[in-house]
């Protein structure tokens, strides 16, 4: 078999142009996308994600879907969400939803920001230049992957709104420098230093698509950001990529932060030891995340792990969380348990799948809408009347 639905639109739409320059109204409407009205009538994340799927071939939906192991912590990272449960307060004025906040001294109107999330040509033919878009339609702040296939700049010229730049240490250091320093001339306003991928995970999903993939299409394209790296020859032991440096420490993350010149955060954390460790060395933020469940299968759904971190930091330093975002009710949930912000990386890719920039700023909008209902329907106006209070039973707490 192996006819993707995009492969049949694309072919049922060349057929449909050749039948228009014969002049054929009812040919119009053969080329019109068949997925146009499922689109309009998308309401929630996963109704995107039901479009993707059908958008997407077999390999770059299992790429972007797929996860560690036997997937068990990105399925967590869902249950969890779903078994907390809320606690309304009724009778609050609530005319005056307000969602804004500050992150590093710039004020955002809702606390969502895009995931790093590499390789958005998979997805959409203009990349992550569609992404730029769509976040910046939505006004969200995204953040550009290492990975990504299109170059900070390039993606900086069609931003409406603030980028962030994802680092992965390379094993060239001059050349990570460089990628640093690229995206603080293109604007960037955070670095956030992926620290969860020493080596990659056993991502068994993702490696039988691209075994697949390499078949038909031979080897991958390097990432602009990586042009001119130099791989080693050959690197000893199976698991280790000739890319990721394996031997980073926060020796490694006080280096990179010698020379950046704006705030460094390190993604990827879990263990409330490593958030207290991250507080001292003076680094300016975390991101609480599993990788989506990409690397280490079995890791906790971050949820679970924010309130012990959100413990020990005591609000020394923003924490954003990722992994499982869906609904505007996990946002809530997630701000109640100590997270300043929150950052959704498949649901972008759903949206960004499904129509381009306004699939991406769609996807944003109704998260948006549907936090600003939990807040009125809990009687919360602002991000600061968000404590453990909305939540019907109390989690782990210090003392
Ligand atoms: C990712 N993620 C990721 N993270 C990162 O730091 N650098 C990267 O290049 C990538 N690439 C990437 C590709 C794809 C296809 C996915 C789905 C994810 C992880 C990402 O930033 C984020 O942590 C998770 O996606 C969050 O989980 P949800 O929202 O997808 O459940």
């Amino acid at each position: 078999m192996g006819t993707t639905r995009r492969e049949l639109l694309l072919s049922t739409s060349a057929l449909a142009g050749a039948s228009l320059l014969q002049g054929g109204a009812a040919a119009a409407q053969q080329s019109s996308d068949p997925l146009e009205e499922e689109v309009a009538a998308a309401l929630n994340v996963w109704d995107f994600k039901k479009i993707a799927q059908q958008r997407l071939s077999a390999d770059s939906w299992d790429f972007i879907t797929g996860a560690a192991g036997d997937e068990i912590t990105v399925r967590w990272n869902r249950e969890a969400y779903d078994r907390i449960r809320l606690q309304p307060n009724v009778l609050v004025n609530v005319a005056g939803v307000d969602t804004r906040t500050r992150l590093f001294g710039q004020e955002i109107p809702f606390p969502i920001l895009v995931s790093p999330s590499g390789g958005h040509s998979r997805s959409h033919p203009d990349a992550e230049l569609a992404t730029a878009r769509g976040a910046g339609q939505a006004q969200a702040i995204m953040t550009v992957s290492t990975l990504s296939s299109k170059p900070i700049e390039e993606l900086a010229q069609v931003a409406t709104q603030s980028l962030w730049f994802q680092l992965y240490m390379i094993r060239d250091r001059g050349l990570t420098r460089e990628i640093v320093q690229r995206a603080e001339a293109a604007g960037c306003k955070a670095i956030c230093i992926t620290v969860d991928t020493p080596v990659i995970g056993a991502r068994n999903r993702e490696q039988r698509a691209s075994r697949r993939r390499g078949r038909r299409s031979g080897p991958r394209t390097t990432p602009p950001h990586l042009t001119g790296y130099k791989r080693p020859q050959s690197v000893e032991g199976a698991i280790y990529s000739s890319t990721l440096d394996p031997t980073i420490t926060w020796k490694e993350i006080n280096w990179v932060r010698s020379f950046a010149r704006v705030p460094v955060l390190i993604k990827g954390v879990l263990n409330p030891a490593d958030a207290q460790r991250a507080v001292q060395e003076g680094l300016s933020g975390i991101i609480v995340s599993n990788h989506g469940g990409r690397n280490l299968d079995t890791l906790p759904a971050t949820i679970d792990a924010l309130p012990r971190i959100a413990d020990q930091v005591e609000g020394r330093f923003p924490i954003l969380i990722d992994s499982g975002i869906r609904r505007g009710t996990d946002i809530l949930k997630a701000i109640a348990l100590g997270a300043d912000a929150v950052m959704i990386g498949r649901p972008t890719l759903y949206g960004l799948a499904s129509a381009g920039p306004e699939g991406v700023s769609r996807v944003i909008q109704i998260l948006r809408r549907e936090f600003e209902m939990a807040m009125a329907l809990t009687g919360k106006n602002s991000l600061s009347e968000i404590d453990r209070s909305v939540l019907w039973e109390q989690p782990f707490s210090r003392g």
